[in-house]
């Protein structure tokens, strides 16, 4: 459930009108919904009940200091993925110790920096990152707290693009290593290793690979502990999907039975990384219609907003509903359109063939479902600026990232000398 709803013919988020919003900060803009980032951390959080937990937010999915802060007052952690990350969680007060470090590819910087803040938790998923990780603690004289990412090799059954735990993945070690690596970590200087996280992919709409995934990390567990190593600690990863369009979701309530039937018993403290599903619905791209345009077999939709703004449709083919922003007539007729964006790429489509009611040049559309993996993606390709994000509760708004123009990105490039003049 969010808060995005008609209110006097006028979509709202919570009480505050977008068509406002428009007009105060102009289009294209991101507009998310502080009532529905925390109603979505909470009903997790009742979720997790009964099982000592914490919710670390990824920060992937929306990095907004504000949208972090908002959920780090209601007790999130961050699941964080790189050095800025880690800034931007550390900045939103999410307390060093509910932070986990995930990532394939860890600088020795980013380590020393983590190490530094001194958070719960890093994510090792390579036995070369794990002695490069051994030589900076050792380095620093202190030691760090280490989860191993095991590959359970399970199928998530989502967009090939962001599975993450089939063996040919580039994510964690294989499961049936853990035993070598536990081994070698318990060896290394500078590493507890106390953890084991898991992450199999994203948008899971099926509960079942989660299963299978989760029922290896406990055979996993079990065996290590045999083998002596006190594993306290696992890490269950994201990807709890969302209903874009019409997909039926995992319940969250499923989604912590099961955990609970599955892992509940080992006695671990357990973190979740879920971040499509804490900030996915919580956010919307509004957009304004420039021109329609009549091809030979389609109408074409042309909106300020683009690729550059919201990959998703263009990288994964995703869908996302498109409402207008002015409530239309109860049994208006719809018509299919290609909603489009104006940068020069076929690719920067939104929708195709999309029935909506009837749009003209100067409305506002509102692209939903864009709460998560759309500011954070965005690029300033075809010389475009980073469009705002606002931040609404009940009937207040902020402007929590301004716009980002044209200027100031071309003020980073530099003539070399030859050119000067
Ligand atoms: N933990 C780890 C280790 C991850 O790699 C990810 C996402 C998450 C947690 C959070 O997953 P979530 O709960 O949000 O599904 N840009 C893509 C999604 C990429 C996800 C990458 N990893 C998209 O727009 O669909």
């Amino acid at each position: 459930m969010d808060h995005f709803t008609y209110k006097n013919g006028l979509l709202s988020a919570e009480d505050v009108s977008l068509a406002d919003l428009a007009d105060r900060v102009g289009t294209p803009f991101y507009c998310y919904s502080r009532a529905t980032l925390e109603r979505h951390f909470r009903v997790f959080d009742e979720a997790l009940a009964g099982l000592d937990h914490t919710i670390c937010f990824a920060v992937k999915a929306n990095g907004n200091v504000a949208v972090i802060k908002t959920l780090a007052r209601l007790g999130a952690g961050a699941d964080v993925v790189s050095g800025g990350e880690l800034m931007r969680a550390l900045a939103a007060g999410v307390p060093a110790s509910k932070i986990v470090f995930s990532g394939v590819g860890k600088t020795r910087a980013e380590m020393a920096h983590a190490l530094d803040a001194g958070i719960y938790q890093l994510n090792v998923e390579s036995e070369p990152e794990l002695v490069a990780l051994s030589e900076v603690a050792a380095a620093k004289g202190v030691t760090a707290d280490v989860a191993i990412r095991i590959n359970p090799d399970v199928d998530a059954k989502t967009h090939a693009k962001i599975t993450t735990g089939r063996a040919e993945n580039k994510f964690g070690i294989d499961w049936d290593r853990a035993r070598d690596i536990y081994a070698r970590a318990r060896d290394l200087p500078g590493i507890d290793a106390r953890g084991i996280a898991v992450h199999i992919g994203s948008q899971l709409t099926d509960l079942e690979p989660y299963r299978r995934a989760y029922a290896r990390l406990r055979d996993v567990a079990l065996d290590l502990r045999a083998q002596g190593h006190d594993i306290q600690r696992l890490d269950l990863g994201g990807g709890l999907g969302i209903p874009y369009n019409e997909e039926q979701a995992p319940p969250p309530a499923d989604y912590g039975a099961m955990v609970r039937e599955i892992v509940g018993s080992l006695g671990c403290h357990v973190t979740v990384e879920p971040g499509r599903l804490i900030a996915g619905n919580a956010g919307v791209l509004v957009t304004r219609v420039l021109y329609a345009k009549e091809g030979s077999t389609r109408r074409f939709i042309i909106v300020d907003a683009a690729m550059n703004d919201l990959i998703r449709p263009a990288l994964y083919d995703a869908y996302h509903a498109i409402v207008p922003v002015e409530e239309p007539p109860a049994g208006a007729p719809h018509l299919p359109v290609d909603v489009v964006g104006p940068v020069c790429e076929t690719g920067d489509t939104f929708a195709v063939q999309r029935h909506l009611p009837a749009v003209k040049p100067g409305d506002l559309l509102a692209i939903r479902s864009a709460g998560a993996y759309g500011a954070v993606m965005a690029s300033t390709y075809n010389g475009r600026p980073l469009v705002p994000e606002v931040l609404v509760s009940g009937g207040d708004h902020a402007v929590v990232r301004r716009r980002v123009e044209a200027e100031e990105i071309m003020a980073y490039d530099v003539l070399p000398p030859w050119l000067e003049g």
